[in-house]
C-alpha cells in the first residue's frame, strides 16, 4: 500500500501504520485522515491481518493534533462538517473496527492525536509520551470525540481538568489514570505492542470482533449492552472457531483458528 502521509507495513499478520509527517509532528491534515481511513479499511478487509498498530514517525510525536493550518479560517458550517466527517471517517470507524487496533503512543499525543489514540481499542505509551487536549487554548473544544472518550477512559473530573487547563500529562500519570495500559521504554514500545499482538493472535478472531462490539455497546446511547452481549455470545456458537476452540481444549491441543 502506497500513501503520501503514511508508511504501512505488514509483519507476522500485524499491520503497522506509521503516520509520517515528522516535520509537522505528524499533525492530521485532511489527506492523512483519508489515507488512514483507506489503509485501516484495507487491513481490516484482509483476513490474514489479525491486529493493527498505529504509531507516529520520528522520536518526538505520535500525532501533535489536527492540522491547525487547515481550519483556522473555517466558519461554523465548515467546522461542523470537519468534525462530523472526521468522526465518521476515522474515529468512530476505528472504534468499531472488527480488527483490534492498538495505539503505540511514541511522543506527543495532543488534540486530534490523543483523540486518534483514544479511538483505538487500547493504548500503550513510551516513557517520553505526553498527552493532552489543548483545544481550549485555541478557543475551541475537541471535535473528534475527545470530550466523550476521555471522560469514558479517565472519568469526568479528570477529563474536565485536562480539557479546561489544556495541560499535558506525562505517561506515568496517563497510566495511573487508565488512559494508557502500559508505559514502555521508547525503543521497546513497538516490540511490546507486537508481543501483545502475538497474544491476541492466539485467540479466535471472530470472538475478538464480537468482544469489541459487546464492549462498545456499553457506550452507545439507546443500546442495551447486555442484549448485545447475549446476541454476540450466541453468534459465536455458530462459528467454526468456537468448535475448534472448545474441541482443542477438550483434546488438550492448541487451537488453530481460521476466522470462519
Ligand atoms: N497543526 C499544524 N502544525 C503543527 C501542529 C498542529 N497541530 N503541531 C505542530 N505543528 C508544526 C509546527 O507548526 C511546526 O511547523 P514549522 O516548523 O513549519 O513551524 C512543527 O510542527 C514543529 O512544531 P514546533 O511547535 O516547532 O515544535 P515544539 O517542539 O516547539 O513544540 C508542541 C511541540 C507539540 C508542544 C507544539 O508543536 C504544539 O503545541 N502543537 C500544537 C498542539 C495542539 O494545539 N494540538 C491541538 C490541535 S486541535
Amino acid at each position: 500500500m502506497q500513501f503520501n502521509n503514511l508508511i504501512v507495513h505488514i509483519e507476522n499478520r500485524v499491520g503497522v501504520i506509521t503516520i509520517n509527517r515528522p516535520k509537522k509532528l505528524n499533525a492530521l491534515n485532511k489527506d492523512t485522515i483519508l489515507e488512514l481511513h483507506h489503509s485501516i479499511k484495507s487491513l481490516d478487509a484482509d483476513n490474514d491481518i489479525r491486529v493493527v498498530i498505529i504509531t507516529g514517525s520520528g522520536d518526538k510525536a505520535f500525532v501533535a493534533g489536527a492540522d491547525i493550518s487547515e481550519f483556522s479560517d473555517f466558519d461554523v458550517q465548515q467546522a461542523a462538517q470537519l468534525s462530523r466527517e472526521g468522526q465518521v471517517m476515522l474515529f468512530d470507524f476505528i472504534e468499531n473496527l472488527s480488527t483490534p487496533v492498538i495505539a503505540a503512543i511514541n511522543g506527543f499525543a495532543l488534540g486530534g492525536g490523543l483523540e486518534l489514540a483514544m479511538a483505538a481499542h487500547f493504548r500503550v505509551a513510551s516513557v517520553n509520551a505526553r498527552m493532552g487536549l489543548p483545544e481550549v487554548s485555541l478557543g475551541v473544544i475537541p471535535g473528534y470525540g475527545g470530550t466523550q472518550r476521555l471522560a469514558q477512559l479517565v472519568g469526568k473530573g479528570r477529563a474536565l481538568e485536562m480539557i479546561m487547563t489544556a495541560q499535558m500529562i506525562d505517561a506515568t500519570k496517563a497510566e495511573h489514570w487508565g488512559l494508557v495500559n502500559a508505559v514502555i521504554p521508547e525503543e521497546e514500545l513497538l516490540p511490546y505492542c507486537f508481543s501483545l499482538a502475538e497474544k491476541i493472535k492466539q485467540n479466535g478472531p471472530l470472538s475478538i470482533s464480537a468482544a469489541i462490539k459487546a464492549v462498545n455497546a456499553n457506550f452507545k446511547e439507546g443500546i442495551c449492552g447486555y442484549d448485545v452481549e447475549i446476541s454476540e455470545f450466541a453468534k459465536c456458537f455458530g462459528t467454526d472457531d468456537f468448535k475448534e476452540g472448545t474441541y482443542a481444549f477438550l483434546e488438550k491441543r492448541k487451537a488453530k483458528f481460521t476466522g470462519q
